[in-house]
């Protein structure tokens, strides 16, 4: 039987804001951020849930777009992307640290594992490298071999305490 092509709209919550695009009912929540929205950030590697290129987070958890329905999210909980961390303008301290670490080399990975991280540092401020690895299980890097990645974690997670610690 042919796919139902019919377009609807489609209200997403996404970095706060209320954005509408037109999907079927078989477009992904990553198409419709990628090509409903323009917010490319998010990267379609594998497009079947193996890589965690797509990472987003919603209500405080990761979550693989590629293998979500927009349409699941139409009028739902706030979806936080790539784009959507940065504050006031500067980077996050978790981009700042992939940066310096170098935990950043070709950058494909980058948006879904510096999602991941952004969902653990929200849960816990002082993350063991173990739980950073846990967390990160999902995230596939071909080129860093993750030492540098879980170096910034711990950098940007000792940065935020400090900066908890004098506000
Ligand atoms: Fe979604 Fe690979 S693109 S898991
Ligand atoms: Fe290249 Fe991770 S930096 S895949």
């Amino acid at each position: 039987m042919p796919h139902d092509t019919t377009h609807v709209v489609c209200r997403l919550r996404v970095n706060g804001d209320l954005r509408e695009c037109a999907v079927t009912p078989y477009t992904t929540l990553l198409e419709a951020l990628r090509y409903g929205l323009g917010l490319t950030g998010s990267k379609q590697g594998c497009d079947k849930g193996d890589c965690g290129a797509c990472t987003v987070v919603v209500d405080g958890e990761p979550m693989l777009a590629c293998i979500s329905l927009a349409l699941a999210y139409h009028d739902g909980p706030g979806i936080t992307t790539i784009e959507g961390v940065a504050e006031q303008g500067r980077p996050h301290p978790l981009q700042d640290a992939l940066d310096e670490t170098g935990g950043a080399q070709c950058g494909f990975c980058t948006p879904g594992i510096l999602m991941s991280a952004w969902a653990l540092l929200q849960k816990d401020a002082s993350p063991p490298r173990e739980e950073i690895a846990r967390a990160l299980s999902g995230n596939l890097c071909r080129c860093t071999g993750y030492t540098k990645i879980f170096e910034a974690v711990e950098l940007a997670a000792a940065r935020l305490r400090e900066r908890g610690a004098g506000a």
